[in-house]
């Protein structure tokens, strides 16, 4: 029996040139480059100068994608963003990129479920296409993380950068399954106060005359969120292997959301997957949220540890707290 599957065809992602070494942080907070090697794995993260926002990396991480996969921007059905930190509260990211790419015939969206966004794009878009609604959707993970960072907290500044990651989607009709084989998405709410910015929403407006007391930049409780990462991850994966039956053995490569060297270690350990098939970027980026993981996967593609036919298992984390798990075959 034919089926439409969802094929990604085209990967790509762009950083910013302006990189904040750890050099960098001991001149703002009281930190250390030990500390920050050994307690996180990060050494430096890439920051938009600025004048710049989310549609300017997610445009260039966009337009690589799509060059990647021989598309231009009139073939594209649909595109997602997904992003905490869109160029403006209304209209979406995915508007001002489309405006700028002048794909004037798609749809545009922004999908928010923090780091884990990007799993959740991906997810909508491979169900959009294998029910026959859209044919080709521009997948984009982007974030500009300086935007939304208290740089006098120690706890929290060090970890964020600023990053873009992409994928084109296609049907490809078959006999067999390819491409995203399956997903699986997961809330708590419950946890949504662990990693939130309290004021700038609905709730709380930003008042311009607070001098600063206001609280409108990303708060996080570290070991709470750690706690759960580790396990949320753990879960989904097993789950989504599960669902695509597949054994953790059929993947080729492991690529995790690059929030904390010692998160990706202990999801690892439990997942019982060799050192070799992980793969980690996080010492040049830090944590860049939705664009971590389409990041990722395309420095895997370019540095061969990924190739064509492979399982390849993405999983990521965030707040709200939410997570996720896709299992594609390349
Ligand atoms: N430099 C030096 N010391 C520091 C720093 C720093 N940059 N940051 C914190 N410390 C200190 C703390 O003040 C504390 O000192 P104290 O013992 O005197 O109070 C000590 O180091 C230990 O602090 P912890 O918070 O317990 O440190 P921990 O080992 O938990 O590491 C970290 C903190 C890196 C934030 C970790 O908890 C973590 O990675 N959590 C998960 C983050 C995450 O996964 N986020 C994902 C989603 S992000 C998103 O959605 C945008």
């Amino acid at each position: 029996m034919t089926m439409i599957n969802a094929v990604i065809t085209g990967i790509g992602s762009y950083t910013p040139d302006r990189i904040l070494t750890n050099a960098d942080f001991e001149k703002m907070v009281e930190t250390n480059d030990e500390w920050i090697v050994s307690r996180t794995g990060i050494k430096e993260r890439h920051v938009v100068s600025n004048g710049s926002g989310t549609s300017d990396l997610a445009l260039k991480a966009g337009q690589r994608a799509m060059e990647n996969a021989g598309i231009g921007p009139d073939d594209l059905d649909l595109i997602i963003v997904g992003t905490v930190t869109p160029d403006y509260q209304v209209p979406s990211a995915a508007c001002i990129v489309q405006e700028k790419m002048g794909a004037f015939g798609a749809a545009a969206m922004d999908v928010s479920a923090a780091c884990a966004s990007f799993i959740y794009g991906l997810t909508s878009a491979s169900g959009m296409i294998r029910s026959g609604q859209y044919r080709r959707i521009l997948v984009i993970g982007a974030e500009t993380l300086s935007s939304i960072t208290d740089y006098t907290d120690r706890g929290t500044c060090v970890l964020f950068g600023d990053a873009a990651g992409s994928v084109v989607l296609e049907a490809k009709e078959g006999n067999a399954p390819e491409g995203v084989l399956s997903s699986v998405l997961e809330t708590d709410g419950r946890y949504a106060k662990l990693l939130w910015i309290p004021v700038g929403g609905s709730v709380e407006s930003y008042d311009p005359d607070s001098e600063g007391k206001q609280r409108i930049y990303l708060e996080m409780n570290g070991n709470e969120v750690f706690k759960v990462a580790v396990r949320a991850m753990v879960s989904s994966s097993r789950k989504v292997c599960e669902k695509a039956g597949v054994s953790k053995d059929d993947i080729a490569l492991f690529i995790p959301h690059q929030a904390n060297i010692r998160i990706i270690d202990a999801v690892r350990k439990r997942l019982g997957l060799p050192e070799e098939k992980v793969f980690v970027n996080i010492e040049k980026y830090g944590n860049t949220s939705s664009a971590s993981v389409p990041l990722a996967l395309d420095e895997a593609v370019k540095a061969g540890k990924a190739k064509k036919g492979d399982l390849v298992l993405m999983v990521a984390f965030g707040g709200g707290l939410t997570w996720g798990a896709s299992i594609v075959r390349l």
